[in-house]
């Protein structure tokens, strides 16, 4: 009996049906799937239902999708279906003994210290990060002219998740050298690397330098910071960053966590957080460029809430509620992260079928996010489906963009405001206009971003614009 059916005394899973296998049977649709995983899978859902399996690289992968089948796979216990096991493959990026390469009670300790670093109260300085350093890219752009968005706002997230997680002292080192090296640890993570982490690509070896510049740096600023405790518990008192926070965090047993525990995290926390933000951004403005019709509504919205002057805090980007469906409509849409992966270490069962120990099993925001049966018309912009009412994402497990359970993003409240503040600094002051091909997803690296180049049409509004 399978772990699942054995826990709900249930009767044995039936086999998930089996995608053909055509030509390569070892391979598997390997090609397809690195070009389109996300057309591959829908399609296969529409012929083979909401679980399914497939071989790939030598690996059978359980795919499952609807709310569902997202409630058994997040909500498993650790020992059935392990996170830590399928996102082995970033260990280089993490580093030793920290987050998937550690156990799983070490890694949830280390979760709750990150926790405490995005509470309410550094949020609130946060923000104040987010603006300036969207007023700054701003005030770089022409009056009027072409910019690439998405590396505009690259630009700017890089700046805005180097302040608030790391530190301006890092940032004031490493400034102009940054968006290079966080593109090289991201672009580091490829399909190739979920099956063989050593495989001797030369992104993986740009990945590992640049881990190693950005691991040095910031063990200098922590040694700075450790000469002077009170200057640290100062920052931290303020909340002025996750640094400080982490240093002045203690083990089980009284002690400080160590210093490379403290880098692992932070190049995690990076990692996790500053691209993903930046695709959410892009999307969030790719589809205010295909809808324009909402523009004015959220200029309205913007005058409504926001006194020209005042600085931007959480309290007034909470009001910013249109805003916020256009954000959500983007996450639903255009997921960062288009797939989430658990291993499986036993025998057990999703939605009544089997998912042998050895499977990847797969669950998909981009998939998932277009079912019908979920979302009304689901391939449709439409900001109006989250209002009272409708409300589609409250149904449990419907809108997993940040994941669901326990190991659901601890950063989504960081990233909404991020987002937020981003595109309320650039609504108010700037006109944007297509000039790219269509911005279709890019899916060749992990975190799906608007294809290259993402350019937009740029021009300055003066202050009494209406
Ligand atoms: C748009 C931005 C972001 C997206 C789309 C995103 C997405 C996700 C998703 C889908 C998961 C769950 C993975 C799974 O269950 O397999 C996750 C987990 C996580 N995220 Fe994010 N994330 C974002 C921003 C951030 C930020 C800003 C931070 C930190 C500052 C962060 C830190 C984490 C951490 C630590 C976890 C692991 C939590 C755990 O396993 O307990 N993320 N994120």
């Amino acid at each position: 009996m399978t772990a699942g059916a054995h826990e709900a005394g249930r009767r044995e899973a039936l086999p998930a049906p089996r995608l053909p296998a055509r030509h390569l049977p070892w391979l598997g649709p390997l090609r397809a799937f690195q070009r389109d995983p996300v057309a591959l899978l829908r399609a296969a859902r529409e012929r083979a239902g909401d679980v399914f399996v497939f071989p790939l690289l030598g690996q059978d992968v359980v795919f499952a999708a609807g709310p569902q089948a997202h409630a058994e796979v997040f909500e498993a216990d650790e020992s059935v279906l392990s996170p830590g096991e399928a996102y082995r493959f970033m260990a280089p990026v993490f580093g030793k003994g920290v987050a998937y390469d550690a156990e799983p009670q070490e890694m949830d300790a280390q979760v709750a210290h990150l926790r405490q670093a995005l509470g309410s109260r550094q949020l609130d300085g946060y923000a104040r990060i987010m603006e300036a350093e969207t007023n700054a890219l701003v005030a770089g752009w022409p009056e009027q002219g072409e910019v690439d968005l998405l590396t505009e706002l690259n630009r700017a997230t890089v700046a805005i998740a180097t302040r608030c997680l790391i530190g301006e002292e890092f940032h004031r080192r490493m400034g102009a050298d940054l968006p290079r090296l966080y593109h090289d640890l991201e672009s580091g993570i490829r399909l190739a690397g979920i099956f063989s982490r050593r495989a001797p690509i030369p992104a993986f070896r740009r990945r590992d330098r640049a881990r190693a510049a950005i691991a040095d740096t910031i063990a200098q600023v922590i040694a700075e910071r450790r000469a002077r405790p009170a200057e640290n518990s100062e920052a931290c008192g303020s909340g002025q960053d996750m640094l400080a926070t982490l240093l002045s965090a203690r083990t089980p047993g009284g002690e400080p966590l160590p210093d490379d525990i403290v880098v692992g995290i932070l190049i995690g926390m990076i990692f996790a957080g500053q691209h993903t933000s930046t695709v959410l951004a892009a999307w969030t403005g790719v589809l205010l460029l295909r809808h324009p019709q909402y523009v004015p509504r959220l200029r309205t919205e913007q005058d409504a809430v926001w006194e020209r002057g005042a600085e931007l805090s959480p309290r007034v980007l909470h009001r910013m509620e249109l805003l916020e469906a256009c954000v959500r409509e983007a996450e639903r849409l255009y997921p960062p992260l288009i797939l989430l992966m658990r291993k499986a270490l036993r025998d057990t069962e999703v939605r009544g079928r089997r998912v042998p120990a050895g499977s990847l099993v797969m669950v998909s925001p981009a998939v998932s996010h277009r079912m019908p049966e979920v979302f009304l018309d689901p391939d449709r912009f439409d900001p109006s489906r989250y209002e009272e009412g409708r409300a589609e994402h409250r149904q449990s497990y419907s809108l997993i963009g940040f994941g669901g359970g326990k190991h659901r993003c601890i950063g989504l409240a960081f990233a909404y405001l991020q987002v937020k503040a981003v595109w309320s600094v650039l609504l108010r002051e700037v006109e944007l206009r297509p000039a790219g091909p269509g911005y279709a997803p890019d899916y060749s690296t992990f975190v799906a971003a608007p294809a290259a180049p993402c350019t937009v049409r740029v021009r300055k509004r003066s202050p009494e614009a209406p």
